[in-house]
């Protein structure tokens, strides 16, 4: 799904559950936190939260209420999901979580 309007009472969500922490869930989420905060987006909350069920395929990410996934999410992609999915409202392809958008690119990335 990719929109251009930017739903009100966003939450980003970041599975800090071991499976996620193991793969640097807490700096993907310390570096959510900052990038938001110096944004100073509207509207969106950070949540750091319990297993989403996703485990192995972590630090996994999920924006709602649009229920965007990204999955394997690295500190240094951090600032695009923020500029673009989250002030821009287009999510970033190439990151999305394919077991829920399986029409989105690959990446390429080696972990
Ligand atoms: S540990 Fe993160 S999805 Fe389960």
């Amino acid at each position: 799904m990719v929109s251009s309007q930017l739903p009100a009472g966003r939450v980003v969500l970041i599975c800090q559950n071991t499976a996620c922490r193991k793969a640097g869930a807490a700096a993907v989420a310390t570096a959510f936190e900052a990038t938001l905060q110096a944004a100073a987006i509207p509207e969106v909350t950070l949540q750091r939260c319990r297993c989403l069920g996703q485990c192995g395929n972590g630090p996994m990410v999920l924006v709602l209420p649009e229920q965007i996934w990204y999955h394997r999410v690295a500190v240094d992609q951090v600032v695009a999901i923020v500029e673009s999915h989250l002030q821009h409202g287009v999510p970033v392809q190439a990151w999305l979580y394919r077991k829920f958008h399986p029409a989105s690119g690959h990446r390429s990335r080696n972990r």
